[in-house]
């Protein structure tokens, strides 16, 4: 195995230190020297962006919502199933993860960033959602952490608590849909998405395409009508 080359790196809020790798061809994101993610294995996240856009149909102008850039492959799932004139809004924590999107991922997903259907907020998605309007989103998916059963900042385990739920079930159109991606199943998850009063299941996600089995876990929740 080569060495790891460190592309870039700067200090979080935290104190830790956020860096971009790049060993054997492949990209990682490091925090602490812990690899956080990388770009060799990218099924699960794009099958979140397949079962997100199942139910989006045909009507014009429709309207997704991102939660978590990365290394953009679920956004470039999503921009290859929607339609010419939907509008996809990413929000994204950390200004650096774009910038390198766009320094140094250009061969991976970092010219989606600019694409004139995309709209790229630095922000925090949960604070997108509390002040989102009625109705506003036809789809919206979760990234941003490694699920409710596995929390890797402690201030993402918001997203999956009641007062979020709420917030996203005023926020999805009737009939919509949202996914979270989680790196693990959740019974107490599934319970408080439908005490929501979501239509919702855990299906199964593989890592890699050709893996045998799956080892992560997708949560759809359907906002019922439409
Ligand atoms: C696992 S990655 C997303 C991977 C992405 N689905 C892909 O296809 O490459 C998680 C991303 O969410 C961002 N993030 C973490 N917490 C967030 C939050 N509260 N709001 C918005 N983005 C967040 C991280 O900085 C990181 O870029």
């Amino acid at each position: 195995m080569k060495p790891s080359v460190t592309l870039a790196k700067t200090t979080l809020s935290g104190g830790s230190t956020l860096s971009l790798c790049r060993r054997d061809g492949h990209y990682f994101l490091r925090v602490a020297g812990l690899e956080l993610m990388g770009t060799v294995a990218a099924n699960s996240e794009m099958r979140l962006a397949e079962l997100a856009c199942e139910k989006l149909g045909t009507g014009n102008n429709q309207r997704v919502l991102i939660g978590g850039l990365g290394f953009g492959f679920t956004l470039r799932r999503v921009l290859e199933l929607v339609r010419p004139n939907v509008s996809v809004q990413v929000v994204e924590l950390l200004p650096e993860v774009v910038a390198w999107n766009r320094a140094y991922l250009q061969s991976v997903n970092g010219g989606l960033v600019d694409d004139p259907r995309v709209e790229i907020r630095i922000d925090d998605v949960l604070a997108v959602l509390a002040r989102a309007t009625v109705r506003q989103y036809d789809a919206v998916l979760f990234d941003i952490d490694n699920g409710p059963a596995a929390i890797v900042v402690a201030a993402n385990a918001r997203l999956y608590a009641a007062p979020a739920l709420t917030a996203l079930s005023r926020a999805l159109r009737v009939g919509g849909r949202a996914v979270f991606w989680s790196a693990s199943t959740d019974r107490a998850f599934l319970k408080r998405l439908t005490r929501a009063g979501f239509h919702a299941t855990a299906v199964g996600a593989k890592a890699y395409a050709h893996a045998k089995r799956n080892t992560h876990t997708l949560f759809v929740a359907d906002w019922p009508g439409g």
